[in-house]
């Protein structure tokens, strides 16, 4: 079912009959470029499409606006812990602009203990005319749950970024993810030794990845590893798409200009010049896809308790987001064909465990390579995206039977910024490759 980039390129050598043909077969019969049933899940590529594109995307955009989850938190100078990292990249479109503190909202700068009068006003602004600002025993509880950082063992990337003193608010709108230039050996090397040194990769996958590999991983490997690999490969492909679908066509002294680079996708995702690699890597896309959206559906007993606020101090607004974020959860929730994780994490119960651990660890360990990413912008999204995916991966674990039955499930601020602008960022990418399914359509 991956046809579609080999029939246009047959349609490009002129073997078909231009036009008509060439349109007929592109519209009808082979695209999109991945189709049909994914594997590890009953669900079809359309209907994921027809979902994020028309339902997911609108409503995600929306949110991502606001105050609450535009402002990350993030330490962009921890030095990176493998290898001496060269210069930071001088690339002018590697640059991130921290925010100043005045722009960022009061409420998400403060300390817990001062949100604390706050939050009882939202909680309290239906029953009006209450005097009392005395806090409930709930709220105080619920507060204190939501600070507290015991649950070391339950989460899959450093948070220590957001308790370092280096650490500075970024405006994630002001700071897009798109082409900066940062490619070559150094990119090389970052996904290199997150495949092959932390990512179970698989023996079978073909590597033209880079020139460095070395070989030699064993090649039986049970599910929930083979799953792992996947959520990297989707999380690198989302990358790329967003890379090739905000590249720098122009830069002139006046004004620059960024758009679709219809080559630089295709020498990412094209079968034939990817070795038949391209199509599998927008499967493991769309398997992210299903993975976050599912941990979003998780988060939902979570986020609907009356004590879990989106805070920034504005009372109305952040009541409003609230309603908006439980509105985008109950939209995840309403897909038909999700996701079944049971099968993911089956099996023997200290076996699961065992592997939780080994996939948490490698996890960690891919969050700190994230510091050895010499270009800022690109440091900064990672990271996001990365802690994004390991807030998901904490949530769908959470609920294994081996773990510790104490251990509620806790998101705090910064995971929940971060899980959902990560799943904004593969909704932008499938809405983009519907972009880019139209373009090569208008190529042939
Ligand atoms: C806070 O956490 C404890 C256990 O850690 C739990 O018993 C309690 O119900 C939680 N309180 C709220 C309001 O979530
Ligand atoms: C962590 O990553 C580094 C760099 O890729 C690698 O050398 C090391 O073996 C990894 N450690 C673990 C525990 O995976
Ligand atoms: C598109 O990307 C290719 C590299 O894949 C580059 O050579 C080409 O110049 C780019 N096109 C534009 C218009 O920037
Ligand atoms: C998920 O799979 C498990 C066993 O594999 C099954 O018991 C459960 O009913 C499934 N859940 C859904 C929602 O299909």
């Amino acid at each position: 079912s991956f046809h579609c980039f080999a029939l246009l390129w047959l349609c490009l050598m002129r073997v078909c009959v231009r036009a008509c043909v060439c349109v007929y077969i592109h519209r009808f019969l082979v695209c999109p470029q991945v189709s049909g049933e994914l594997d590890d899940c009953h669900c079809d590529v359309e209907s994921i499409d027809r979902f994020n594109n028309e339902l997911l995307f609108p409503k995600l955009q929306a949110l991502l606006q606001t105050d609450y989850f535009r402002f990350y938190k993030v330490n962009l100078n921890k030095p990176c812990p493998f290898w001496t990292s060269g210069s930071h990249c001088g690339l002018r479109d590697c640059t991130v602009k921290p925010c100043s503190p005045n722009e960022v909202p009061e409420g998400i700068r403060t300390e817990a203990r001062n949100k604390v009068t706050e939050l009882d006003k939202c909680e309290k602004s239906e029953a009006l005319g209450a005097v009392d600002v005395s806090l409930s025993d709930e709220t105080r509880e619920a507060l204190k749950n939501w600070t507290k950082h015991d649950d070391e063992a339950q989460r899959f990337c450093l948070l220590d970024d957001e308790w370092c003193p280096d650490s500075q608010y970024v405006d994630l709108l002001l700071n897009p993810e798109r082409f900066t230039g940062y490619k070559g050996p150094e990119a090389w090397k970052i996904w290199t030794s997150i495949y092959e040194e932390n990512c179970f990769k698989p023996f079978t996958v073909k590597r033209p990845l880079s020139p460095l590999y070395s070989s030699g991983r064993s090649e039986g490997q049970c599910v929930e590893k083979r799953a792992f690999y996947r959520l990297i490969s989707g999380l690198h492909a989302s990358i790329s798409i967003h890379l090739s679908a905000r590249y720098l066509l122009s830069d002139e002294w006046f004004e620059k200009r960024w758009g679709p680079n219809v080559s630089e996708f295709r020498s990412r995702f094209d079968s034939e010049l990817t070795q038949g690699e391209g199509p599998k890597r927008l499967r493991n896309l769309y398997f992210l896809f299903l993975i976050e959206l599912r941990a979003l559906v998780k988060a939902l007993p979570v986020v609907k308790e009356g004590s879990f606020k989106l805070f920034t101090g504005q009372p109305q607004e952040d009541c409003r987001n609230k309603e908006r974020l439980l509105d985008l959860l109950h939209t995840a929730r309403s897909f038909p064909l999700h996701f079944n994780e049971t099968s993911l994490f089956a099996g023997d119960e200290t076996e699961a465990a065992k592997l939780k651990e080994d996939v948490r660890l490698a996890f960690m360990n891919i969050s700190r390579i994230m510091d050895c990413v010499e270009c800022f912008k690109c440091r900064l999204w990672g990271k996001l995206q990365t802690q994004g995916l390991g807030t998901a991966l904490k949530i769908l674990f959470s609920e294994l039977p081996s773990s510790p039955p104490s251990s509620r499930l806790t998101l705090n601020r910064q995971e929940l910024v971060a899980l959902v602008n990560a799943i904004g960022r593969i909704s932008t990418s499938i809405k983009e490759l519907q972009n880019f399914r139209e373009l090569l359509a208008e190529d042939t």
